[in-house]
């Protein structure tokens, strides 16, 4: 390992040299390789994670645009620099002149999740790169394949060998040493509680952390029911609920609930449920740990009272989708991140028990309201303490350079293209002293 952060801080100090147009150049490069090795790379998803087969395409295609607006962006937050002058402040002359300009941090460890193992990747690579850093990926277990075929794009795009490096060993054979080596300057991380550990024992090292979400899906009496149906379905059951910005907790307001309830299961019922070679809506979760965690959770609603408008099926890692209603407090789903194809129903009877309930959870990612008075929707908005809030649609983090942050346990920092790259970089400046 010190072999390899060795060969990345030597190749990290030349990359910062290369000029911001060539390394923009070969950022272009890697998004045109990664395009047109688009199939490949989503057959690995697909074979490793069960993406559906058209979803793993769109990750793909999705990280090569990542790519060239990162380059662009690059280019014009990075040749940007500032001149100050003294006088402005008390009890000084106009006798020196201060430049100021973005310099990168040297060695950025990017730690991507199952769920994004090539987007989530790109997404920390690409802003560490264009910013003239070196970058060591720890790919996720599942998805390394993919990830390192997408790496495998950058090093044929041309970027110097030291400069971008994946170690796959086991995180637990890895301990600390991983995470705490001193020659790591940034770490990205996006995962799960895990990043909790890293962060409390990193060193002085700035933190992009993205920990997941529980996030709620408030519908007022006035809402587009069909809208929220939708956004409910597509938020709650996209790959299988395994998203960090799935809708993980349904508020409904008592006078709604019923028909947005019939709406929804309405669709569930629609959801195809299989391998995703086919494209099918629900698929395996990742693993059989998580699926028997998902099944924990169902079985202590059921058990405490609620009621599963759906049976609940499992066979193997494949759970069939499940909306829980009458859920409560005492129930651990209430809390709980499931990642998994279940989406609990909280009826609420005003908006300030739907408000309350989202800030009380731990998480504080994102969060959305569904309503037609755009007053009530701005004073939800700003009464809901998350990173984002949506307004009539499902939680999503892209477009990618929007802004991406959770508050409380969701994060640390924030994301998107332009603050990934300010996030990857320090200001240095040099001051002329006037004679
Ligand atoms: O799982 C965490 C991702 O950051 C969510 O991204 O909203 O594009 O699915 P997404």
């Amino acid at each position: 390992m010190d072999h390899m952060f060795d060969a990345a801080r030597e190749a990290q100090r030349a990359w910062a040299r290369v000029p911001l147009w060539r390394r923009a150049e070969a950022l272009h490069k890697a998004a045109a390789l990664l395009k047109q090795n688009k199939d490949v790379i989503a057959e690995c998803l697909v074979k490793e994670v069960a993406k559906p087969a058209k979803d793993s395409v769109t990750e793909v295609v999705r990280s090569a645009d990542f790519i060239d607006y990162t380059a662009e962006e690059g280019i014009r937050i990075l040749s940007e620099g500032k001149c100050l002058v003294p006088d402005s402040f008390p009890g000084n002359e106009r006798n020196k002149l201060c430049l100021s300009s973005r310099i990168p941090l040297g060695v950025v460890l990017a730690i991507p999740p199952f769920n994004y193992p090539v987007n989530l990747s790109v997404s920390k690579i690409a802003p560490a790169l264009i910013a003239g850093n070196a970058v060591v990926v720890k790919p996720p277990m599942q998805g390394s394949v993919a990830a390192l075929h997408m790496i495998q794009c950058f090093h044929l795009a041309g970027f110097p060998k030291g400069l971008i490096s994946a170690i796959t060993i086991k995180v637990a054979d890895l301990g600390d040493a991983l995470t705490t080596h001193p020659a790591i300057n940034c770490i990205s991380f996006t995962g799960g509680d895990s990043g909790i550990a890293i962060a409390k024992r990193a060193g002085m090292v700035p933190l992009q952390m993205e920990l997941g979400g529980k996030d709620a899906c408030i519908v007022l009496d006035d809402a587009d029911l069909d809208l929220a149906a939708a956004n409910i379905i597509k938020g709650g059951f996209s790959f299988s609920g395994q998203r960090c910005t799935a809708v993980k907790i349904v508020l409904a307001m008592d006078t709604i609930a019923n028909k947005l309830v019939e709406k929804v299961n309405v669709k569930v019922a629609r959801l195809s449920v299989g391998p995703p070679e086919v494209d099918s809506d629900i698929t395996p979760v990742v693993s059989e740990s998580s699926a028997d965690f998902i099944e924990g959770l169902v079985m202590d609603a059921r058990q405490k009272g609620a009621k599963l408008w759906q049976e609940y099926r499992r066979e193997g890692n494949l759970i069939w989708p499940i909306l829980i209603d009458n859920v409560r407090p005492d129930m651990r789903i209430t809390w709980e991140e499931p990642f998994g194809p279940i989406i609990p129903v909280i009826r609420i009877r005003t908006i300030e028990e739907g408000v309350q309930h989202c800030n009380s959870s731990r998480y504080g990612l994102q969060g959305c309201v569904f309503t037609n008075n755009i007053h009530r929707a701005l004073i939800v908005s700003d009464a809901m303490e998350t990173g984002t809030v949506q307004i009539n649609s499902a939680p999503a983090r892209g477009p990618d350079h929007f802004p991406f942050q959770g508050l409380r346990d969701s994060g640390i920092g924030s994301q998107g293209i332009t603050n990934s790259i300010h996030m990857m970089t320090k200001v240095k400046s040099t001051v002329i002293n006037l004679p």
